[in-house]
């Protein structure tokens, strides 16, 4: 049983399977006002070193539907790496809490939450993956199209945090992803040599042409060429990334079936522009709704159950 979330290949291709069906059938449950309180009087600490709106609401929502409580924690507040060393605010935060999300610029300082507490810790995105983000983006494929399995998923962008957890949940559930991406801009080759070695029947493939890569695409997929702590690079990106805009004319080069997704927060005139956001706001939003019904599983699972 795995106490954390934190990487997704840490789990088979059932098991995160089984933790979609537990998200969508929670959510009709919670529509229809029977999603029992399961986590009353239970804390979870969240450490947030990056800005956020849906990860931290969504997080605290969803303890406030199974009537527990959420604490917001910023590096200022905790003195995170400066003030205390990692395995102490872990321990800490064990004898004080039922479980940790954290978002963090080092993955690595996640894991060393997870490694040094005795309660669950929830992996809210690192520089280098963000898996609640991915689950929730093929739950929206998933109630969107009936089923994952075959689905082709475009991301057009940036070989980045959300793009390696998409890369690793499709492979596991059954989706075909490919990156549009310009030169530089790729997965590491060793990231994607990894995933042959996960078990699941999704691939993955990298190209530079995304009006090619649409062409047969379920799901178009876009995030921000500039992720949080790259600031300094904007300028250069946006230049090496003018081609691969979301809008009208690449949408026109996919299948009338195919939805638009965006994990956001969206820079409109950069990774997509408005026309092709408004007339796909209602996948948009709904991917946004999902981050709360996914994780409020994820939570009933982790801190609930005990594990996964
Ligand atoms: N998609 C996402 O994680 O949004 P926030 O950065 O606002 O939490
Ligand atoms: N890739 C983006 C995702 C934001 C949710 C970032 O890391 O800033």
């Amino acid at each position: 049983m795995q106490k954390n979330f934190i990487n997704l290949r840490d789990f088979t291709a059932g098991q995160l399977g089984k933790l979609l069906d537990r998200a969508i059938a929670e959510k009709t449950l919670f529509a229809q006002g029977k999603l029992p309180a399961t986590l009353q009087r239970r804390t979870l600490a969240m450490i947030f070193e990056k800005p956020s709106l849906r990860t931290r609401v969504s997080f605290e929502a969803a303890m406030t539907h199974l009537g527990g409580h959420a604490i917001y924690l910023t590096r200022e507040d905790i003195g995170l790496g400066s003030r205390e060393a990692v395995q102490d605010i872990a321990r800490v935060l064990g004898r004080l809490c039922d479980g940790i999300m954290a978002r963090t610029f080092s993955h690595r300082f996640v894991e060393d939450l997870g490694r040094y507490t005795t309660v669950p810790v929830v992996n809210a995105l690192t520089d280098y993956s963000h898996p609640c983000q991915a689950m929730a983006d093929l739950m929206t494929v998933r109630e969107h199209f009936g089923e994952l399995a075959g689905r082709k998923l475009v991301f057009v962008g940036d070989g980045n945090n959300v793009a390696r957890s998409l890369a690793e949940a499709g492979r596991m559930l059954g989706v075909h992803v490919v990156l549009a991406c310009p030169k530089g801009y790729e997965l590491e080759d060793e990231f994607v040599a990894s995933l042959e070695s996960i078990e699941g029947a999704g691939s993955f493939a990298t190209c530079n042409d995304p009006a090619g890569a649409v062409a047969d695409a379920d799901v178009i997929y876009t995030d921000t060429w500039v992720s949080m702590g790259q600031e300094a690079e904007k300028e250069k990106r946006v230049r090496d990334f003018a081609a691969f805009q979301v809008n009208p004319a690449l949408l026109a080069q996919a299948p009338a079936r195919a939805i638009v997704l965006h994990c956001l927060p969206a820079y409109r005139g950069f990774e997509i522009d408005d026309d092709a956001f408004e007339a796909h706001a209602q996948t948009i939003l709904a991917e946004a709704e999902n981050r709360l019904h996914f994780q409020r599983a994820l939570l009933n699972a982790l801190i609930g159950d005990g594990g996964i």
